[in-house]
């Protein structure tokens, strides 16, 4: 096992009511607030009234609009309200979008250049505004991680900016505010949640407590997403797809195994740039292509492990077709909670030229496809977009 340091400085209020902390949490912090929200849904749900009426003696001054795959205009847009109004603390309301784009907001607001430098140079996050989040959808796990994804539509871009200074200070997660979700969001979170704990759990370097966390991880989506989907007010699937979501990418399902190469998301975060389309959608989409791409004589194993330990596989004397059920298992599963097999199913028309493009910059953007559990080459990332198709 390797060495590894550990924090994580959120402090998460979980469960039924959680909201009523809100107001303490905010004002402990500052009074001048900066409330960021996506579309529509917190006025739908009544959230959004509900947010207000609590910190009625704050001055709170909104950023609504946060598209899915957030743009790095809206974070131009926050910084901007935030250097103006001398914002406190800034306050998201909603999903992995919104929970990003207030996380690149809280570092711009403290920094004089343009908001892109730094998504392209983490160096230059170097303070940040205090963020509190009220989570509504189960999936990315921006609200227990360091991470903002943010896509740059000038450049064709979707990348991520990673710092310690952006964990949000306090994350209220309260699984009611996910009853509103709509089944193909609730599918498409939990592929993402599935989708962190692949890129953890198919590595070159693993250990048992690991395996055993992201193991009950992935048994525990498996479970409960098809439950929240049949049955969207089920607390208790709602419940614990909440604390998956937080568990599965803040870090602490891989913890001693050294560095973690992503490729899916690498892969599918060109799909979302290009494309824009879901980000749990294309995962779930990439993800039965890249383990058929990493199935081998020196993988073989971990697929069958992977299949025993997560669907209950029997055993199988031909170790080759018991580590293709598990695969098609995963499939399976994607396919019975509504997902998509494939790009052409959206509609996508990719070129050959587009595939190289985004190849390129997958490799480019992520320099650790060559640590994978079956190292990627260049030809390689291509051969998987294009079976995906
Ligand atoms: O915009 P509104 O009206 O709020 O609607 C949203 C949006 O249309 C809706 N929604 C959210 N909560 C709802 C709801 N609808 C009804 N009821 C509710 N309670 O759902 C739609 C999708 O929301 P979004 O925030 O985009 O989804 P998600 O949470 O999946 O976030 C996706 C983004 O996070 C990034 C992705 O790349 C993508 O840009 N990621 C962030 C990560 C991180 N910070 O660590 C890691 C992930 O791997 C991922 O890359
Ligand atoms: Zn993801």
């Amino acid at each position: 096992m390797d060495n590894f340091q550990f924090c994580t400085p959120t402090k998460v209020h979980f469960g039924k009511g959680s909201l009523d902390k809100l107001h303490d949490e905010v004002v402990a912090i500052g009074k001048k607030v900066l409330l960021v929200y996506g579309g529509q849904s917190i006025k739908r749900s009544g959230l959004y009234d509900q947010v207000k009426a609590k910190l009625s003696d704050c001055e709170v001054f909104d950023l609504a609009g946060v598209e899915p795959n957030p743009r790095v205009t809206s974070v131009r847009a926050g910084a901007k309200i935030c250097k103006e109004q001398g914002i406190d603390v800034v306050l998201a309301v909603g999903g992995g979008s919104v929970l990003d784009c207030s996380k690149a907001i809280c570092a711009a607001a403290c920094y004089d250049g343009d908001a892109w430098e730094q998504v392209l140079d983490w160096n230059k996050v170097t303070k940040a505004l205090p963020l509190v989040t009220v989570l509504t959808l189960a999936a990315t796990g921006s609200e227990f991680d360091a991470a903002a994804v943010i896509s740059n539509l000038d450049t064709d871009e979707k990348l991520a900016l990673i710092h310690p200074l952006l964990y949000p200070r306090v994350s209220i997660l309260d699984p009611e505010l996910t009853y509103s979700v709509p089944a193909n969001q609730t599918a498409a979170g939990s592929a993402d949640m599935m989708s962190h704990i692949f890129e953890q759990y198919f590595a070159s370097s693993t250990n048992l407590i690991s395996d055993g966390i992201c193991e009950t991880v992935l048994r525990t989506v498996i479970a409960c997403a098809p439950r929240a989907i049949a049955n969207p007010d089920d607390y208790d699937a709602r419940a614990q797809l909440m604390w998956a979501s937080s568990l599965a990418c803040n870090g602490i399902c891989s913890l001693g195994n050294g560095v973690m190469p992503w490729p899916c998301h690498a892969m599918e975060h060109e799909l979302s740039a290009y494309y824009d389309i879901t980000h749990g959608v294309g995962l779930a989409i990439l993800t039965p292509h890249l383990m058929r791409f990493s199935l081998n004589e020196k993988t073989v194993e971990r697929y069958c492990h992977y299949g025993k330990a997560v669907f209950d596989l029997l055993e199988e004397d031909d170790r080759m077709a018991m580590a293709n059920k598990a695969i098609a298992k995963t499939e399976e599963f994607f396919a019975k909670i509504g997902l998509p097999k494939s790009l052409s199913e959206l509609g996508l028309e990719i070129s050959d030229e587009r595939i190289a493009d985004m190849a390129k910059h997958a490799l480019e953007h992520n320099q650790a496809f060559h640590l994978c559990m079956e190292p990627m080459t260049l030809e390689d990332i291509k051969q998987v977009f294009k079976n995906a198709i």
